[in-house]
């Protein structure tokens, strides 16, 4: 690990209200949302940071390096799509937002490498470009729905030079809508959270995870904001332990008094009366069904919350529903290599970086990377357009940017 840095994120920052570019549900998002960048400070400077940005002059992505966190702060550039694809497949980013926008980033930046003027070759590349990325991970849909989005545009471009524009500015509308959807999710949930309120999330559905703001940490930043008092629970979130090290760092910054738990723990602490509100994220939720995949663990949380009559919402931008599928168990699930489950990755006193392995040497193990919801479970999905049943996603498609491929 490199040179241990302090950070620190200033208190969200109003701004003027942004021009809505509504990409997934055209008119059906409010117009005044609130602007809610995450700035981080390092060695006494304050900067905004994207979790996701294009250097346009070097063709590169710019990501942070998740991996590294919450030891060290440090931006990466890719330097092709194959990096690209690479980064979201090794997790230097996560998260569905932040991988859609790093798919749609990746796929302006493969289009832009390609030298000539043959239209025909152009657009074979292109297709394998979008392959590679879409490759990259199977479960969270908005890669997908951000790179189908993008072609649409592209196939309105004539040549080759004016369609690499056009990609370029597509996906940085992608990117910016995708910020503006978690600042509008925060501005619908945040009514949600009440003063004295012990709310748990799950993995990391964050500033991290997308662009900027974040989905389950949107309603939790506004109502923060706001001057509420409450207290977060962070699940862990094994095998790579998303909630202690990124949301706990997320929230270290913003100052919201929380606490990392087991993930063994919430069950426990659900029947003591000690949680009174689960908010997650997706990768991916059924408008047909309203059934939502998201990290390992979720299920067994919504069960449990369920049980214990705790209100129980994913918070999603419009580019995490997938209009298509039409059962949770045709959702494509990622399965991870077993160093994950067998050990855990920390740093030393020294400050390196290290995987230990803890599990006994001999075995073997098993990692599925999500499950899948049903939505008897969850009393409500927060959406950047209000927050509806899961059952109403369906009936309500027009409002939420169904479209027809
Ligand atoms: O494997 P990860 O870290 O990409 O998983 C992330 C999650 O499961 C998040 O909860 C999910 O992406 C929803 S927030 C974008």
């Amino acid at each position: 690990m490199g040179k241990r840095q302090t950070l620190a994120i200033l208190r969200f920052k109003q701004q003027d209200a942004a021009t809505p570019k509504a990409i997934f549900c055209r008119g059906a998002v409010r117009d005044d949302f609130a602007n809610t960048p995450m700035n981080v400070t390092l060695k006494g400077q304050t900067r905004h940071y994207r979790t996701v940005d294009f250097d346009e002059a070097k063709n590169q992505v710019l990501l942070i390096e998740q991996r590294l966190l919450p030891h060290e702060f440090k931006i990466i550039g890719t330097q092709d799509m194959v990096e690209t694809a690479a980064a979201i497949k090794d997790m230097v980013v996560r998260g569905a937002g932040a991988i859609g926008a790093t798919a749609a980033f990746g796929l302006a930046q493969g289009a832009r490498a390609y030298r000539g003027h043959d239209l025909a070759g152009f657009k074979r590349w292109v297709g394998q470009v979008y392959q590679t990325l879409k490759n990259a991970r199977p479960t969270a849909v908005d890669p997908v729905n951000a790179m189908d989005w993008m072609l649409r545009r592209m196939e309105q471009g004539t040549a080759v030079k004016e369609i690499q524009a056009i990609a370029l500015a597509a996906a940085r509308e992608f990117a910016d809508e995708d910020a503006e959807h978690c600042a509008a999710i925060g501005r619908q949930g945040a009514k949600l959270i009440k003063n004295g309120m012990r709310v748990l999330t799950h993995c990391n559905a964050g500033w991290l995870a997308f662009v900027d703001v974040g989905s389950a940490t949107a309603p939790i930043y506004a109502a923060w904001e706001q001057g509420k008092k409450f207290h977060v629970f962070c699940d862990e979130t094994r095998p790579r332990c998303q909630g202690a090290t990124l949301t706990a760092w997320e929230l270290a910054q913003q100052g919201v008094p929380h606490q990392v738990i087991a993930d063994n723990a919430a069950g426990f602490l659900m029947r003591r009366g000690e949680i009174d509100l689960v908010i997650v994220g997706s990768d991916r939720v059924l408008g047909r069904t309203g059934e939502v995949a998201n990290k390992i663990g979720t299920y067994t949380k919504a069960v449990l919350a369920h049980e214990n009559k705790i209100p129980f919402y994913a918070a999603i931008p419009l580019s995490t529903i997938d209009w298509n599928l039409r059962r949770g168990e045709d959702i494509p699930i990622e399965e991870r290599g077993e160093e994950e489950v067998l050990g855990a990755w920390g740093v030393t006193k020294r400050g390196k970086r290290e995987y230990v392995r803890v599990a006994n040497p001999t075995s073997g193990a098993r990692n599925p990377g999500f499950d899948v919801t049903p939505a008897k479970y969850i009393t409500g999905i927060i959406t950047p357009a209000g927050i509806f049943k899961p059952g109403a996603l369906w009936t309500r498609r027009e409002k939420l940017g169904f479209t027809r491929n």
